[in-house]
């Protein structure tokens, strides 16, 4: 079945269905809609011309102005990443008043019953809120269904403005048509709807957001990559690399408000599979095994960092930062060359409207979203060691003689003991979690030399953006513990007895 909603958000369509009544009216919203953007743009001066006009269009235009200081946000894909961390930003609880009019999230999961796992807070808050936030599943390969999350009117009647891209294939081992699929062509779908509402209504889209996880190859090990450093984006593998071009072909359609933020190693709230989290979870596994820990590659292999709260804290700043400008001067000031991937699959037989190599690099404004630390895995596990007090040391270069199909090996088997002491760990706990998302499992495939070196200064110097955790340290580790704790996903045990 193609875009069947959940129970929750059917409800709220119904719900509105009875308050707005059939068809026509719809219909009428959705001029009426129209209508009330072009008064923004062009009420001002027909006011001065009718008397009568004057005193219904000038209620009609405070109000919308009124209203329009809020802005309507629609949210694709990210239910596991960031929207419940985004929402409970932009909606914090009460008495504080929301940031927005309406956010609407849509992907590809139910909620009720979850089929992915979702933070208790964030379901609460689509049941208590929900005047304030809707989730929708639907499949978003199909265009109709992308059309109706534009379409269905927000509860003020106003367009949604402000959009976050999210979607994307981010697991490995598929072919190149899996990738096109569900990364390329969902995410030009997307972007095309968006240009298809500004066409319609003029400014209506204030700013489309997409983001990129840090599947790039960052090959020197003592440099911070920056947004316009071309040898910074290159992909290394196959999702990466269509998720690159998608970047490429929405960043080619013209005037689109359009960002992209990069996300270096993500850690923290509402998020599990994660770098930094692995390390510690590592840490208690050795700890519980009294054995010697030892991470592969080099104690300076860079592993920039950012907090999941910063990461959508960044997203919606630069959100903010575009909204006020037209795409041409956002390039001027964030502006960088997105070159091709040069990877074999992109042809035009197997995607037609994919950016060939040909054509050269596309120019999106662009920020890297990590904090204000070179994190290293020198530094990460400094702090997990401390926190732990466990000693942790590195295979460095004698990694390197294990390579392919050895790697994998070496990879595969101490996944399993590190599976099999961590399944102890969690049911050993007080109480038992034996469904905890927590899992220190490495994907062979996400266990290259790369490393995530990127320099973040244009998020401070151009968004002027505050970090809530500018770094990596006790206090950001001891927040997502605690955080773990309240969802009830954190074994306690004696390994960690920290509050
Ligand atoms: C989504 O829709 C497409 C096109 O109709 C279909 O091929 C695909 O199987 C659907 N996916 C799911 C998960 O239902
Ligand atoms: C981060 O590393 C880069 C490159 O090594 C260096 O230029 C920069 O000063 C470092 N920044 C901090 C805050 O240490």
């Amino acid at each position: 079945m193609v875009g069947s909603q959940s129970s929750e958000a059917s409800n709220l369509m119904a719900k509105r269905a009875a308050c707005s009544g059939p068809i026509e009216v719809s219909t009428r919203q959705r001029f009426l809609n129209a209508f009330h953007l072009l008064c923004l743009f062009c009420g001002v001066s027909r006011i001065r011309h009718s008397p009568y006009e004057t005193t219904f269009l000038s209620v009609e235009f405070l109000s919308i102005t009124k209203m329009a200081t809020k802005p309507n946000v629609l949210v694709f894909g990210g239910l596991t990443l960031l929207a419940p961390i985004l929402t409970q930003q932009l909606i914090p609880p009460l008495p504080a008043e929301p940031l927005v009019s309406h956010i609407r999230i849509v992907d590809k999961f139910l909620v009720n019953p979850p089929t992915t796992r979702i933070p208790k807070a964030f379901i609460k808050t689509l049941q208590a809120r929900s005047d304030l936030v809707e989730y929708r599943q639907a499949n978003l390969t199909t265009a109709s269904v992308v059309s109706k999350c534009f379409m269905d009117p927000a509860p003020n009647g106003l367009p949604y403005t402000h959009i976050i891209d999210c979607t994307g294939e981010s697991f490995p081992g598929h072919e190149s048509e899996v990738y096109i699929k569900n990364t390329f062509n969902i995410a030009l779908l997307i972007a095309r709807t968006s240009a298809a509402q500004m066409a319609r209504v003029p400014g209506s889209i204030k700013a489309h957001i997409r983001i990129v996880v840090p599947w790039y190859k960052h090959p020197i090990i003592e440099k911070r990559y920056k947004e316009t450093d071309p040898e910074g984006w290159q992909p290394k593998n196959l999702p990466g690399a269509w998720w690159h071009e998608s970047l490429r072909a929405v960043g080619s359609i013209k005037g689109l408000p359009f960002v992209v933020v990069r996300c270096g190693s993500i850690y923290g709230e509402s998020f599990w599979t994660t770098e930094a989290i692995t390390i510690a979870l590592l840490a208690l596994i050795y700890k519980h095994m009294g054995r010697e820990m030892k991470l592969l590659w080099s104690p300076n292999q860079p592993k920039t960092c950012i907090n999941n709260y910063d990461f959508v804290g960044i997203i919606w700043k630069a959100a903010e930062w575009i909204s006020t400008m037209s795409r041409e001067e956002a390039n001027a000031i964030a502006g960088a060359p997105f070159p091709p991937s040069y990877d074999d699959s992109v042809t035009s037989e197997n995607c037609p409207d994919a950016i060939l190599a040909s054509a050269g690099s596309v120019t999106i404004p662009c920020f890297n979203a990590v904090d204000e630390t070179n994190a290293t895995q020198a530094s990460l596990s400094a702090v997990i060691s401390r926190m732990f007090g466990i000693e942790i040391g590195f295979l460095g270069s004698s990694a390197g003689a294990l390579e392919g199909k050895m790697l994998e090996e070496a990879i595969k088997e101490a996944n399993e003991v590190h599976l099999v002491a961590w399944s102890e760990i969690i049911m050993k706990a007080n109480p038992p979690v034996p469904d905890t998302p927590l899992m220190p499992y490495l994907p062979p495939s996400l266990v290259t030399e790369d490393g995530c070196g990127m320099d973040g200064e244009r998020v401070k110097n151009i968004l002027k953006y505050n970090f809530r955790y500018p770094r990596f340290d006790e206090r950001a580790i001891r927040d997502y513990i605690n955080w773990c704790r309240n969802e009830g996903i954190w074994p306690e045990t004696d390994l960690y007895t920290s509050a």
